[in-house]
């Protein structure tokens, strides 16, 4: 009979990645994925370091799966209870102590390996720790076929952080800038597409540092990755995340303009909007070259739609810097974005600043750039009503007889259509707005293809 497996991810897409390849790894063990802790065989918790709240969750899981590993041991049932990703990198042996019951702790690089390390953990002879970067990429190791759920997946082509800006814990988490060599990546994009795989999302922690080995033993760079991928036979739209804006380089900017299949969206986290902080922050760009570098990609690519990171309430933010934010906000035109309050993290330069800012200033910073950001969103929205655009549909609707996809932009777009039409690219005109999704309507040609 199978085993339940259950994996919780937290975080980033990488996470999500990582939690499918964990997968993959475990299924030749009898491990079959199910939706719920309840009766799970293995409880593995992909977790998240960014932000102290992020850290925190895992331990109040951990408490709640506890209780629920007890009420199997008292049945004589055994759940194996496992913690990976960055909380698992950063602080195993205290995970370890805070919570004793805990029975595998391995980090990002080693999953690997999980097959010897759920032999031990079963075995009990206690718990196990892994949270080596070890020579052998788990890359190369893991020889599992891909699967993919619905039309698109996330394919991981570098990891690791070189940058060290100075809140994040992304070096010491998950170590070194490492790229996959191309025919590697490649491989798997062929493997994700036969799979049924439309859009694939190459993902890194700084994906434009990516510099994979060629077959002829050159380097290529993302642009060139991206050129050989939009190759594949069906493989229809590729994105990827997440960019460094000091290593945008011009031939990436030239792909924007040139590779069809390549998406007008992209994610460029400025963080701030003030050179003072920037500089603080370790970011490696002044706000002026941000500004050029965004007037290149638009001249690449006019209609590119621009996303972004900001943190507010980085040491030492006057309110001068923060209304700095706000007007590079307006300016660039932001459709969708991410913002944080500062969160000090232990062992990054930042924390020891002198500066921190209140929280009460923070919640209130975080307030009104969030209004401002939503404005802009629902504009940018509001501005697709009437268009036409291809919409991938690649999930159910809320509602019987909805499915709902992706615009080329990344919004959700809503419409009635059937189930036929599930995984499929179909041209939808947009009818309404909203700040989180668009509704919109199939044109008549899908709709009498499948009569
Ligand atoms: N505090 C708040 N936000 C942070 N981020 C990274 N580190 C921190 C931190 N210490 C944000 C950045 C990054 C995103 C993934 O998380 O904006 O781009
Ligand atoms: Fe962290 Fe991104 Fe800076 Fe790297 S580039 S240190 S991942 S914020």
């Amino acid at each position: 009979m199978a085993k339940k497996l259950h994996i919780k991810t937290y975080g980033c897409q990488m996470n999500v990645y990582d939690s499918e390849r964990i997968t993959e790894v475990l299924r030749p063990l009898g491990y079959e994925a199910v939706d719920d802790t309840d009766g799970a065989d293995m409880v593995i918790l992909n977790t998240c370091h960014i932000r102290e709240k992020a850290a925190e969750k895992v331990y109040s899981e951990l408490g709640r799966l506890r209780v629920q590993k007890e009420a199997m041991n008292e049945v004589g049932k055994h759940m194996v209870l496992a913690v990976t990703g960055c909380v698992a990198q950063a602080e195993g042996e205290e995970v370890l102590k805070r919570a004793p019951f805990v029975d595998m702790v391995f980090g990002p690089q080693t999953y690997h390996r999980l097959p010897q390390m759920v032999a031990e953990a079963t075995r009990a002879t206690g718990q196990v720790l892994d949270t080596d970067f070890p020579e052998e990429s788990k890359f190369d190791a893991l020889t599992e076929s891909r699967t993919v759920e619905g039309a698109t997946a996330f394919l991981s082509i570098q990891e690791g952080c070189d940058k060290f800006c100075t809140y994040c814990v992304v070096p010491y988490t998950r170590g070194a800038e490492f790229s996959r060599p191309a025919v590697q990546v490649l491989d798997e994009a062929r493997e994700l597409v036969a799979a049924g795989a439309q859009e694939i999302t190459l993902l890194g922690q700084n994906v434009n540092s990516y510099h994979g080995e060629a077959d002829d033993g050159s380097e290529w760079n993302l642009a060139r990755l991206i050129r050989a991928a939009a190759e594949i036979d069906g493989l229809e739209r590729i994105r990827f995340v997440t960019s460094y804006p000091a290593e945008v380089d011009d031939d990436l900017i030239k792909a924007h303009g040139e590779v069809e299949k390549l998406m007008p969206y992209l994610h460029l986290p400025v963080q701030a909007g003030s050179d003072r902080i920037l500089k603080a922050m370790n970011r490696n760009h002044s706000v002026d070259e941000y500004r050029a570098l965004v007037d290149k990609l638009r001249s690449a690519r006019p209609d590119l739609a621009l996303s972004s990171d900001f943190i507010v309430g980085f040491p030492g933010e006057t309110d001068a810097d923060f209304r700095d934010t706000l007007k590079l906000v307006e300016d660039m035109r932001f459709i969708q974005t991410y913002s944080f309050k500062y969160s000090a993290r232990p062992g990054t330069p930042a924390a020891l600043m002198d500066g921190q800012i209140d929280e009460a200033v923070k919640v209130e910073r975080l307030a009104e750039l969030q209004a401002l950001l939503n404005a802009q969103t629902l504009a940018f929205n509001k501005q697709s009503v009437g268009k036409t655009m291809p919409v991938l549909l690649d999930r159910a609707g809320k509602k019987p007889g909805q499915l709902v996809g992706r615009s080329p932009y990344m919004q959700a777009v809503v419409v009635e259509a059937p189930e036929q039409l599930l995984n499929r690219i179909v041209d939808v005109t947009i009818i309404s707005a909203g700040p989180n999704s668009l509704m919109g309507e199939l044109n008549l040609d899908d709709r009498k293809a499948c009569a």
